[in-house]
């Protein structure tokens, strides 16, 4: 998806409303916001970027781990997900820059940021535009932290295949949507290789001045209750194509109504950590 398409959804209040309600009450983009920014080495810095930061549940995390005279910059294309977390997170370390990722390096001096960490989002971007901004904003050895999904990545935690039951929710949604509206699934295609693996990441990264420190595969654990809940996010809501969000949630219901609420749903993060190396003595 390019950048601008993915701009769209995000920018609307009432996705950015569903958006804020969802992290708020479940727990999956605080667990990995939190688990990036433990990695992020913060406890000493003066300056992080949230990037793609959306309503503020990663900066949340970050602010957690910041000493009192840090700031943190939050910087989203979509000012309606910025306008969300303006108003329901107040903390004076905490500023918002509405601008694409991309174009990082136009708000921040050169080598001014201690770290930058970006969750759930960076698949979305152009990442050799944003790896050459983040290089340039990070100070040597400031660490650049994020995530990628796991179908983006082409990584699967073992807990998430042993979690494995039956159908998911979206093969049971395709299903509906096929019964009852006579959907038409586009074509899979089980061989179409994943979009940023691990070793695009480190050859853009390395492109760009960056080394890769830390990789991992992890897993997070949550319900087909909580995929409910994330799939009725109008952004995230499906089948794509020519639905209603109204007929979305039809089919999503009669979708969930063939699932054990309670039934584990494991996704799979491909975790990286890269540093901006020291400069030589
Ligand atoms: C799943 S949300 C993650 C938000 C936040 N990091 C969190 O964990 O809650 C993805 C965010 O990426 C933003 N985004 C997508 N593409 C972007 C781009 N090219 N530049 C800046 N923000 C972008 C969207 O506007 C959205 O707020």
């Amino acid at each position: 998806m390019a950048p601008q398409d993915a701009i769209l959804g995000w920018d609307e209040d009432s996705n950015a409303e569903a958006y804020n309600a969802f992290t708020r009450a479940h727990p999956m983009y605080d667990a990995t916001s939190r688990d990036l920014a433990r990695r992020g080495h913060l406890a000493n810095a003066s300056l992080v970027v949230d990037l793609c930061g959306g309503a503020g549940a990663t900066a949340r995390a970050i602010l957690d781990l910041l000493p009192a005279h840090a700031r943190v910059v939050s910087v989203d294309s979509a000012a309606a997900m910025q306008r969300v977390g303006r108003r329901t997170l107040n903390d004076a370390r905490l500023t918002w820059i509405t601008s694409p990722a991309e174009r990082l390096a136009d708000h921040l001096r050169a080598s001014s940021t201690d770290a930058v960490v970006c969750n759930s989002a960076i698949w979305k971007t152009d990442t050799v535009a944003v790896f050459g901004a983040v290089a340039h904003v990070l100070r040597p050895g400031g660490y650049f932290t994020f995530n990628v999904g796991g179908g983006f990545a082409g990584v699967r935690h073992p807990a998430e295949l042993s979690a494995r039951t039956g159908p998911s929710l979206n093969a049971l949604i395709r299903h509906v949507a096929a019964e009852v509206r006579g959907y038409t699934p586009p074509p899979r295609n089980a061989d179409r290789p994943p979009k940023l693996p691990l070793e695009t990441i480190t050859e853009q990264l390395s492109g760009a001045g960056l080394t890769v420190v830390g990789t991992e595969v992890t897993a997070q654990q949550s319900t087909m209750a909580e995929k409910k809940a994330w799939l009725s996010i109008p952004v995230f809501a499906r089948p794509e194509g020519d639905f209603t969000h109204a007929q979305q949630m039809q089919i999503l219901d009669t979708a969930y109504a063939m699932t054990t609420p309670d039934t584990p749903v494991v996704t799979s993060w491909l975790v990286v950590v890269a540093q901006r190396p020291m400069v030589a003595a």
